[in-house]
């Protein structure tokens, strides 16, 4: 898909069919996430992906508004070690992850992230050391309904050229 009609087709997909995401798919799902820019070009992430039903479960029961990842193929966690950019370097490289979803044909939605009380919670449940901090939980399937495309605010009240 072309970038930018990638970047406008986007949306959050919540509902997935039951079939499996092939392997090398995952792997150019991480592969465009490791693509991320990364301040000071520390490259802090680490990607964890979850393909176990049980573990699936668990991090469904964790995550509050995040029950549709039991449904879910798979999930990736975005994880960073602590460092000054951490937030920002994770965040981008989860948004290339969903654009990679995207670009497959895959449904995703980014649930959760650093500041959510559960963040704990998963950490120990996929033995994740300390120093790590999670940034996203990317549950991914094929997508039940044809993605819509979403009504954002309008560019004319989004864009200010010059000064404010
Ligand atoms: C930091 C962050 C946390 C989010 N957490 C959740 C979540 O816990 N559960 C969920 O269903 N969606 C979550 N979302 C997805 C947003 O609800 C979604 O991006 C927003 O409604 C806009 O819809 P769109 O992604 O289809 O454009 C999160 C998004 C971000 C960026």
């Amino acid at each position: 898909m072309e970038t930018l009609n990638c970047i406008s087709a986007r949306a959050c997909v919540r509902k997935y069919t039951s079939k499996a995401i092939p392997k090398d798919m995952i792997e150019k799902l991480i592969d465009a996430g490791r693509r991320a820019p990364t301040a000071r070009a520390i490259e802090p992430w680490e990607f964890i992906v979850v393909t176990d039903k049980e573990t699936l479960s668990s991090l469904s029961k964790i995550a509050e508004y995040g029950r549709f990842i039991k449904e879910a193929a798979c999930c990736i966690a975005v994880y960073c070690k602590y460092t000054k950019y951490y937030l920002e370097d994770g965040s981008a490289a989860s948004e290339n992850i969903l654009l990679a979803a995207t670009d497959l044909g895959l449904g995703a939605c980014w649930v959760a992230g650093d500041k959510k009380p559960y963040v704990t919670d998963v950490s120990k449940l996929l033995d994740v050391p300390e120093e790590f901090k999670l940034i996203s939980l990317i549950p991914l399937g094929w997508p039940v309904e044809k993605v819509e495309q979403k009504k954002n605010r309008k560019l004319k009240d989004v864009l200010h050229w010059e000064k404010w």
